[in-house]
């Protein structure tokens, strides 16, 4: 089935839902300009997510699409995060911070049955999920909810095993992505492909639709994935610069830099994530051996963050980034997404 008619959008297009950078007013443009916009729901509580529920429910009667990750939590580990705020000391120092004043990390809750309320009462047409599925008994709930559910593969056994678990459409996130990478059965980076490359092996294993995501940015990036055999694709990068979206002015100053090198980073939540370099990453990584497991390295940052932030600098910031930026345009989403698609 194409994807404009399994989801009820008139454009192939997936807004990347994008925690943190973006809320109810990009997915509502989105939405409302033909594609499928995407609320990141892993960092909301579930009742700041009925009240963006309710200022999307009002601003458009389009399909939405809510996003949620379903990493297993790990258990605290007090030696662990020790170590790691050990290799963090000298700039504890520099910032004149107390290491032992710094509270844990900042809440991202894999989806539990609150946020399955909330499905139930609200009806999403798309749920999509990050870092695999949640257990049996939530996708039932999310299922009988009448939500299609989506989910990110970044190799051919994660597809295969998404579809054995019926989800109706699979993302193909090559490692080009920026964020996040989605996966979950593997933690090697070696076995992360480039979108190109993952796509093709993707679609020879598979008969649901699959979605294209990582280091789209044109109308000639969009042509040639579904020349490829793509039923749609996500774009996530290429909308950071709209007026819709809400990240920093040091976000928005580091994406307008065309040829800065991006990397895979553990430094900023303890999983691997697509960024622009900056000086934490030099110094430290960009993969730090220390670092806490997901969600728990952001915990020890965030002061370090918030004191460079007021100088003006993006010294331990994570900007988050793909490795395509071409497509970024400081306009509003509805204009990006003609300019997509004429
Ligand atoms: C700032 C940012 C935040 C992201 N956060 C999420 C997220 O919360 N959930 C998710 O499923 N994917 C997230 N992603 C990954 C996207 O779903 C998608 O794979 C990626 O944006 C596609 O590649 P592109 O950035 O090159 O377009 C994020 C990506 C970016 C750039």
């Amino acid at each position: 089935m194409r994807l404009e008619q399994l989801l009820d959008i008139k454009l192939p297009l997936i807004q990347a839902p994008m925690a943190g950078a973006q809320g109810a007013a990009l997915a509502i443009a989105v939405s409302n300009a033909g594609g499928l916009g995407s609320l990141p729901c892993a960092m909301l509580t579930p009742a700041q997510l009925r009240a963006e529920l309710a200022v999307i429910r009002a601003a458009t009667d389009k399909p939405i699409n809510l996003n949620f990750f379903t990493h297993t939590s790990p258990a605290p580990d007090l030696a662990q995060e020790q170590r790691w705020r050990q290799q963090l000391q000298p700039y504890y120092q520099a910032y004149g911070l107390d290491a032992d004043a710094i509270p844990a990390a900042p809440a991202r809750h894999p989806f539990n049955h609150e946020m399955a309320d909330v499905i139930e009462e609200f009806r999403p047409e798309v749920v999509s999920f990050h870092f695999g599925l949640p257990d049996a008994v939530l996708l039932k709930r999310v299922r009988e909810s009448g939500s299609k559910v989506v989910s990110s593969a970044t190799t051919v056994a994660e597809a295969v095993w998404l579809e054995q678990q019926g989800v109706d459409a699979i993302i193909a996130q090559g490692v080009e992505a920026g964020g996040h990478r989605g996966f979950f059965l593997d933690r090697d980076l070696n076995t992360q492909l480039g979108t190109m490359a993952l796509l093709p092996q993707i679609l020879a294993v598979t008969e649901l639709p699959v979605i294209a995501a990582g280091g789209i940015a044109d109308n000639a990036g969009i042509r040639g994935a579904l020349a490829m055999g793509a039923a749609g694709v996500q774009l996530g990068t290429a909308f950071l610069l709209c007026d819709e979206s809400r990240i920093s002015e040091i976000h928005r100053q580091a994406l307008a830099q065309l040829n800065a090198p991006t990397a895979l980073t553990n430094i900023f939540t303890g999983g691997p994530a697509r960024g622009l370099v900056n000086r934490v990453m030099q110094e430290l990584g960009p993969i730090a051996s220390q670092a806490p497991e997901f969600p728990l390295a952001g915990g020890a940052i965030a002061p370090l963050r918030q004191a460079a932030e007021q100088q003006g600098l993006g010294d331990f910031t994570p900007l988050w980034s793909g490795q395509n930026r071409r497509g970024c345009r400081a306009v509003s989403a509805a204009v990006l997404i003609q300019g997509l698609f004429e």
